[in-house]
C-alpha cells in the first residue's frame, strides 16, 4: 500500500528525497522546514509548517532530509515516536544477500550496496556511491556523490565521506570525521577530524 510521507527540510537534499519517494510510488504530503513560510511551495510541493508541526501528522511516515549529520541527528531526536521512512531510488542496486539498511536512510540513484553491507539509520548514500561487501556504515553518516568504499570498510557514526573520495578495502574511519572531496584514505583513521588529499592527511 502506498505510504504518505512528510519530509523534514525543503532544501536541495529534500527535493531529491521527494523525487525518490514519488518514483517509489509513495506520496509526498509536503515539507516541514523552520526556514520557509507556510504555504510556500518547493518544486510544486507545499511547505506545511515548521518542524514542530510534525505532531499534527500522526499517521504519516517522516524522513529528515538535511545534509549535515549533526543537525540531522538533532532533528531526529526532537521527533519522538514517529515512523521513519527509508527511501531507496528504483535504480539503486541493493544486494538481497544479508544487506541491512537502517530506518530513515536514503539511497540515491545508481548507488550500489553489495552483499553483507550494513548501513545504519538516517544515513545518506548519495548518487552513484559504492558501498562494497561487508561494509559497516554508522548512523547519521553520509557517503557523498560518487564516493567509493572498498570491501570490509567501516565508517563511524556521523562521518561524512566527500564527493568522489575513495576508502581502501579493509580500512576503518572513526566517527565524526570529514573526508574531503577526492581524498584517498589508505590507512585507518582513529582520530576525529578533517582529512584531505592522496593519501589522506589530517588538516584539522
Ligand atoms: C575538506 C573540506 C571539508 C574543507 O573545507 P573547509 O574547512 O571550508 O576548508 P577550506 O576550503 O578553507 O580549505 C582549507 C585548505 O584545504 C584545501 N582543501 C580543501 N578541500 C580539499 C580537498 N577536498 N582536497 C584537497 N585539499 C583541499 C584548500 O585548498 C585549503 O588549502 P590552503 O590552506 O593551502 O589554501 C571541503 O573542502 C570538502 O572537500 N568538502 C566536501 C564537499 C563534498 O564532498 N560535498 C558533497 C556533496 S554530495
Amino acid at each position: 500500500m502506498s505510504k504518505q510521507i512528510v519530509i523534514i527540510g525543503a532544501g536541495g537534499h529534500g527535493k531529491v528525497v521527494a523525487d525518490i519517494v514519488m518514483l517509489s510510488g509513495d506520496t509526498v504530503l509536503g515539507f516541514l522546514d523552520d526556514g520557509k513560510a507556510l504555504g510556500e511551495t518547493v518544486c510544486g510541493i507545499p511547505v506545511l509548517g515548521p518542524v514542530s508541526a510534525y505532531v499534527h501528522f500522526p499517521d504519516v511516515w517522516f524522513l529528515v532530509a538535511v545534509g549535515d549529520g549533526t543537525l540531522r541527528e538533532r532533528l531526529v531526536s526532537r521527533m519522538n515516536g514517529v515512523k521513519w521512512y527509508t527511501a531507496i531510488h528504483p535504480t539503486a542496486v541493493i544486494s538481497p544477500m544479508e544487506t541491512e539498511i537502517g530506518e530513515g536512510t536514503v539511497v540515491m540513484a545508481n548507488a550500489v550496496v553489495n552483499p553483507c553491507a550494513r548501513i545504519g539509520s538516517h544515513c545518506i548514500i548519495n548518487t552513484g556511491a559504492i558501498v562494497e561487501h561487508d561494509n559497516e556504515i554508522g548512523y547519521f553518516s553520509h557517503i557523498s556523490v560518487g564516493a567509493k568504499l572498498g570491501g570490509t570498510v567501516k565508517i563511524g557514526e556521523k562521518t561524512w565521506v566527500g564527493i568522489g573520495a575513495a576508502i581502501k578495502n579493509n580500512v576503518t574511519v572513526c566517527g565524526d570525521c570529514v573526508i574531503g572531496a577526492g581524498a584517498v584514505v589508505v590507512r585507518d583513521i582513529t582520530v576525529p577530524g578533517t582529512y584531505t588529499g592522496t593519501p589522506a592527511r589530517k588538516i584539522r
